[in-house]
């Protein structure tokens, strides 16, 4: 048995502890808003916040999660009451296909948690995920927005280089 919370409700599982996080927040809590791109911990897809944390939940066994507390997009806020990262995201209209979003908004949500008036260096160390779409750009201006900050026009730079990445 492992117990942990998700967006502040207790959470108890007697799945395999090797099963990863984002297989439990999909298939037993069924909250499909975390998503699964990769599967390696690569594209950030998957990320959730735990204690403070931004995590790939893909790499997360459940049993390191006993006593933790996890945030997941559906645990930002509602639509009426968005966030100032989920405003900014939808003033600068940052997403195209939106798969990579979610992952997005919960690593920069962390980011600006511990920074919040993040250089642009900073940016992009901390933001590696990845989108297929090339939001980049406006991934950028939405963070600066959302950090009450002036956005320069350099874009958000992608952790790594896939075929067909712009
Ligand atoms: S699905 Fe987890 S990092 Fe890609
Ligand atoms: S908006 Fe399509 S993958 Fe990022």
């Amino acid at each position: 048995m492992t117990k942990f919370a998700v967006n502040g409700k207790d959470f108890e599982t007697n799945d395999p502890g090797d099963m990863p996080l984002l297989w439990a927040l999909r298939d037993r809590l069924k909250m499909h808003g975390t998503k699964y791109g990769c599967g390696i911990g690569a594209c950030g897809a998957c990320t959730v916040i735990i204690d403070g944390q931004a995590v790939r939940s893909c790499q997360v066994p459940i049993a390191n999660l006993e006593g933790k507390s996890i945030t997941t997009i559906e645990g930002l806020a509602p639509a009426e009451t968005p966030t100032a990262v989920q405003a900014a995201w939808v003033a600068e209209q940052v997403p195209q296909c939106g798969y990579c979003q979610s992952g997005m908004i919960m690593a920069v949500t962390a980011l600006l948690a511990r920074s919040p008036n993040p250089t642009d260096t900073e940016i992009d160390e901390a933001i590696t995920n990845i989108c297929r779409c090339g939001t980049y750009p406006r991934i950028r201006l939405a963070i600066h927005r959302a950090a009450g900050m002036s956005a320069s026009a350099a874009p958000v730079a992608p952790a790594t280089t896939e075929a067909g990445h712009e």
